[in-house]
């Protein structure tokens, strides 16, 4: 019989995206099972941050319990390869893991610091590493990559949070001598889902807007607003990556915010987006290209806006761990193009195992 692989699937997390997690997670656990050949382990990341194995019903993920964990799952640098370590009352146990499936969106998950975790434990994991994970991460930074590859983007201009505390009238002067006119986007640099991000319709909006994006980060940008179609195009693979056609949303609410991604119904994706060759093939393009130039692998999407006064292109945002709901973007755009979920979790998988770590191959 052939040997099993043995996936360690991390979930939950303390990020504001935790219960996206849990959803994403299980259509991992679901797809991993029904492929079979795997001993999966998940493991749940509480909202403290704590570690646990999760011994619950592999079909309720979603539903995993705060604080009735009998087994801690801890990660030691050094203990030797391939290994995480459980802990029980009866002491600790080696977790001989092949690979770690880090189902994690936003901050402590996606943004490299996991990551780093098991590049010093050296375990091998899905999706981009550090460095990808961290820029990508951070909104300011990537728009500085962006820039130099000279895609369009929305225009922008940064604050930190001790400018915007000590004295918000002059953070609202620097914003307004680039944006006189309103509307603008403030949003904290690393947040996701939404989180902090607010449209400020007119001068009075500002300051309180500011401040809350500064209440999530230490670092806050404030973009010109684009008036656009959003789309999205989803790319895997590691040095010759490749970009899935483009999908559409149509958010329900005033823009895309966590109410509309996560609970509002009216929400939709349009696979493909019924848009021009010429404008679809410059997405997949300028996917690619950013994927690369963030030292990307094994996935991401790449998410844009399409101005609809000129049919302009514009950036938006990179994720490295997008969402794997039955309603996302990046799975959906690989079954149209002819890979069901299970497939493409082997892909993941088989990429995860070809990475050289960081240092030395
Ligand atoms: N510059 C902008 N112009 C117009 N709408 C924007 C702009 N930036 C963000 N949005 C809206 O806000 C949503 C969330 O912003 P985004 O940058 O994607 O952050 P998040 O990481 O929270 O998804 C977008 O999906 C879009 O609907
Ligand atoms: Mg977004």
């Amino acid at each position: 019989m052939e040997k099993t692989l043995r996936v360690a699937l991390l979930f939950g997390g303390v990020s504001s995206e935790h219960d996206v997690s849990c959803v994403s997670a299980q259509t991992f656990m679901d797809a991993l099972l029904a492929d079979g050949g795997y001993t999966v382990y998940p493991i749940y990341i509480d909202r403290a941050g704590r570690w646990f194995l999760y011994e619950g019903d592999v079909k309720h993920l979603a539903k995993a319990p705060q604080g009735e964990y009998r087994i801690a799952v801890a990660v030691k640098p050094g203990l030797r390869e391939n290994a995480l370590v459980t802990i029980s009352a009866s002491g600790e146990t080696t977790l001989v893991t092949d690979v770690v499936i880090p189902v994690l969106h936003g901050l402590n998950g996606e943004d490299g610091t996991v990551q780093g975790l098991l590049e010093l434990a050296r375990i091998p994991y899905v999706g981009c590493g550090v460095l990808a994970s961290a820029v990508s991460m951070d909104k300011v930074f990537t728009k500085k990559i962006v820039d130099h590859l000279g895609i369009r983007q929305a225009d922008y201009v940064d604050l930190n949070r001790r400018e915007i505390r000590e004295n918000p009238g002059a953070a609202v002067q620097k914003v307004l001598a680039k944006f006189p006119e309103f509307p603008v986007f403030v949003k904290p640099s690393r947040a996701g889902s939404s989180v902090g991000t607010t449209k400020v319709h007119s001068l009075e909006e500002l300051e309180p807007a500011l401040l809350k994006a500064a209440a999530e980060d230490r670092r806050v940008l404030v973009e010109e607003y684009v008036d656009g179609r959003e789309v999205e195009c989803a790319v895997r693979g590691e040095y010759e990556p490749e970009a899935s056609n483009v999908g559409e949303i149509l958010a329900a609410a005033e823009f895309y915010d966590y109410e509309a991604k996560y609970a509002n119904a009216d929400s939709r994706t349009v696979i493909p987006a019924d848009i021009e060759d010429s404008i679809r093939e410059e997405i997949r393009h300028d996917a690619v290209e950013i994927f690369k130039a963030v030292d990307g692998w094994g996935l991401a999407r790449v998410d844009f806006f399409i101005r609809r006064s000129d049919n302009r292109v514009f950036f938006n945002e990179i994720n490295t761990f997008p969402g794997f709901t039955p309603i996302s973007m990046w799975p959906m755009l690989w079954a149209d193009k002819g890979t069901p979920v299970s497939g493409q979790i082997r892909l993941l998988i088989e990429s995860a195992l070809e990475r050289e770590p960081l240092y030395g191959a």
